[in-house]
């Protein structure tokens, strides 16, 4: 016995003796494709992965065993998105992978949305989740001004993504162009904010979307391929449009058409202008006609209620917060 015991152990030293590896400092190489010394980092660091052909050696501890193709996911957009996330807080991480506040975070709908619904519940892999959606965003404030003066555009939500250090790929949130999704559900505002302005609406969309798609290519500057893009869904039938009559609703509606329209030729420009990136482009507009048209077969109450449990539509004094509880059932996978 005391014998079998010996010779295991000194097998046990002999493997380990030949699979030992230098130990490879801070900011040492430590992986990658044509990278064959040792992959072991000294203690208190840990490998991180940089590209196929550089991995390297940075402080701090490994982030959890993330699995699955996506691990990082930066939503932008309003009231439909926001979670309440505040970006100089607790940052997402295993225990809540929205980082703050705790999961699911202040929604529009009350409750889960459709990011923590995708985050953590429908998920397929471990995703942290950097929300930076501000509820009455409008694409860049001084073309459509938001409820109120200190709601954050989306120019103020890519800017605080691109300048607050999370777009350098920090240690503390190791996102690669091919772990990290990000999404923009954007124009609610814009659009039910200015359609009954005057001047060519066509020509307004256009110039929201020179910004927008801008704005994507400062992500894609930083490394961001993979985009979903979400269309604006039928707020023309929020309870407040249809109580300023059948004119305005026809109006929005045919506003928001127009521009989901040229949405779709921008996401369709926008991967054809860059190598590498993968587009989604998900028709929230179709699917709330779909409900709304009816609605008690989703288990709503009707097409029109808003503010209690069952009803389609939230409640709050502005167009952003009418959110659906529908919502939280979109699917990034
Ligand atoms: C965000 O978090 C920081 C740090 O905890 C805090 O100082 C700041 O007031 C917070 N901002 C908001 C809007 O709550
Ligand atoms: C989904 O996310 C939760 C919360 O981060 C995590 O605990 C769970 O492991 C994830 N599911 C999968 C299949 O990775
Ligand atoms: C926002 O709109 C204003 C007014 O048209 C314009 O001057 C400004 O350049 C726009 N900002 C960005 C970042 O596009
Ligand atoms: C694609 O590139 C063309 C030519 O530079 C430009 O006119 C167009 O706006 C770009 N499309 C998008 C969506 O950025």
């Amino acid at each position: 016995m005391s014998s079998l015991l010996t010779l295991l152990t000194a097998f046990a030293l002999l493997v380990s003796s030949a699979t030992a590896q230098a130990q490879v400092p801070v900011f040492g190489q430590c992986g990658g494709l044509t990278y064959s010394g040792s992959t072991v980092c000294v203690a208190g660091s840990f490998c991180q992965f940089d590209s196929d052909f550089f991995s390297q050696c940075v402080p701090g501890t490994a982030p959890p065993p993330f699995g699955g193709p996506i691990n990082f996911w930066f939503p932008f957009g309003d009231s439909y998105t926001t979670t309440t996330f505040n970006t100089t807080s607790v940052l997402p991480n295993i225990n809540n992978p929205l980082g703050n506040p705790p999961f699911p975070g202040f929604t529009g709908g009350g409750g889960e949305n459709y990011v923590g619904f995708d985050t953590a519940t429908f998920n397929a892999s471990v995703i942290f989740t950097y929300n930076y959606a501000f509820g009455g965003a409008t694409i860049n404030a001084s073309l459509v001004t938001p409820f109120e003066p200190t709601v954050l555009s989306l120019i103020d939500q890519v800017n605080e993504f691109l300048t607050g250090g999370v777009a350098e790929k920090p240690a503390a949130t190791p996102w690669t162009s091919a772990n990290a999704l990000f999404s923009v559900w954007i124009g609610v505002n814009d659009l039910a904010g200015s359609f009954s302005e005057p001047g060519d609406r066509g020509v307004f969309a256009d110039t929201l979307l020179d910004e927008y798609f801008a704005l994507m290519q400062k992500l894609v500057a930083v490394g961001g391929r993979n985009f979903l893009f979400l269309n604006v869904p039928r707020v023309d039938l929020t309870p407040l449009i249809l109580a300023e009559g059948a004119t305005a609703q026809a109006q929005l509606k045919s506003v928001i058409d127009d521009f989901n329209t040229r949405l779709a030729s921008r996401v369709a420009s926008f991967k054809t202008n860059n190598t590498g990136v993968t587009t989604w482009l998900w028709d929230s507009n179709s699917v709330f006609t779909t409900i709304l048209s009816a609605p008690t077969q989703f288990g709503f109450v009707d097409a029109v209620s808003f503010g209690n449990t069952g009803d389609f539509w939230g409640i709050t004094s502005t167009l952003d917060r009418r959110h659906t509880r529908y919502s939280r059932r979109i699917s990034v996978r």
